[in-house]
């Protein structure tokens, strides 16, 4: 007994940037955003707009598309980065939000925390403690770039991606890895202002080496893909939607290329969105969701890779 996903749902800020609005203050072109990344545009939280407000939207529009009410939930997982407090969690306010008081909690494994959680979950299912529960992938990553460094501000965006789940049999693979590299992507922790430590602290924004990323990121998808698809007891051509993280086009054209799913079969929205961390995925699945094109038994393989150095890869059934 593991998981069925039965509704989507997603959210993102009505304010969006395109490239050209940040070379309006940075050093940097449209061209080179879009040839080295395939972004066009992002979208930002502004004044007054919290994640949690959006991991709300998300959550309320997958609860419909399922047909659930809020009172049918046993759990409410978040994956983030950051949510809005250090305490209380991001998915404890959403539980607020959506007036329930069921087991609410955050799990922060990075860029692959959508990944994580659904397997996290499936656990509550398989112990009888669960017939219902929603998870929310928020990120408000234009809060942690440094948006003096176009290295790396102009990759992520916001967004919120959310589904929910009943029990069910359709998870057929997942494998999750970490391998605690602070040094290719960190972003250092705000810090208080103790007077027993005179420590120097750098600011809380996003690090990131973008090569070391990079050729870790092509064959962590790839490798991933491939494993999960065997476990699942599949051929990669049995695989109907590849749903990659959104982290750079080039990236998944790489991994594409160490594969043997046709090419047609990968999904990107990351031309709108940028990288969304976590909520990439369920934004996209979202997406698909809503345009009609998952049809009832399709295999669906999730790949992500992100801060930890995390790794995930799921093989579903729809
Ligand atoms: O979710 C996990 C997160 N991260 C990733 O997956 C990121 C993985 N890495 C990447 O996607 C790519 O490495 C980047 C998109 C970050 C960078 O692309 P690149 O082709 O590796 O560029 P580069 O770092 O080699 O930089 C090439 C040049 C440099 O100038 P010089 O030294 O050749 O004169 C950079 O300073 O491009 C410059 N540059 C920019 N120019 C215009 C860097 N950022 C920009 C920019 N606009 N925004």
């Amino acid at each position: 007994m593991n998981f069925k996903i039965i509704g989507t749902g997603s959210a993102r800020p009505a304010c969006v940037k395109t490239n050209d609005d940040l070379a309006e203050f940075l050093d940097t072109s449209d061209e080179w955003i879009r040839t080295r990344t395939g972004i066009e545009e992002r979208h930002v939280l502004t004044d007054g707009e919290s994640l949690s407000q959006l991991a709300t939207q998300a959550a309320q529009a997958a609860l419909e598309n399922s047909g659930t009410k809020p009172e049918e939930l046993d759990f409410v997982i978040c994956s983030t980065i950051r949510g809005d407090y250090i305490t209380p969690s991001l998915s404890c306010i959403v539980a607020r939000n959506l007036g329930v008081r069921c087991m609410a909690f955050d799990i922060n494994a990075a860029c692959s925390g959508f990944i994580y959680a659904l397997d996290c979950a499936t656990g509550y299912f398989e112990r009888g403690r669960a017939q219902k529960g929603l998870i929310v992938s928020a990120e408000a990553m234009s809060k942690m770039v440094n948006w003096q460094d176009r290295a790396t501000c102009v990759l992520f965006g916001d967004a919120a991606g959310a589904v929910v789940l009943e029990k069910g049999e359709n998870l057929l693979a997942s494998k999750l890895t970490s391998d605690g590299n602070v040094e290719v992507l960190n972003i250092p922790h705000v810090y208080g202002n103790s007077p027993f430590s005179s420590d120097e602290h750098n600011p809380s924004y996003l690090f990131m080496d973008g090569h070391g990323v990079y050729k870790f990121a092509v064959n962590a998808m790839a490798t991933g893909l491939a494993e999960t698809i065997a476990a699942a007891g599949l051929k990669q051509d049995e695989v109907d939607h590849v749903l990659p993280h959104q982290a750079n086009m080039r990236i998944i054209q790489a991994a594409m290329k160490k594969l043997d799913i046709p090419e047609d079969r990968y999904r990107t929205n990351i031309a709108h969105y940028g990288n969304t961390s976590s909520a990439c995925i369920p934004v996209l699945l979202d997406e698909l969701n809503q345009a009609g094109m998952l049809k009832e038994g399709q295999i669906l393989a999730l790949t992500a890779f992100g801060g930890g150095l995390t790794t995930g890869a799921m093989v579903i059934r729809w």
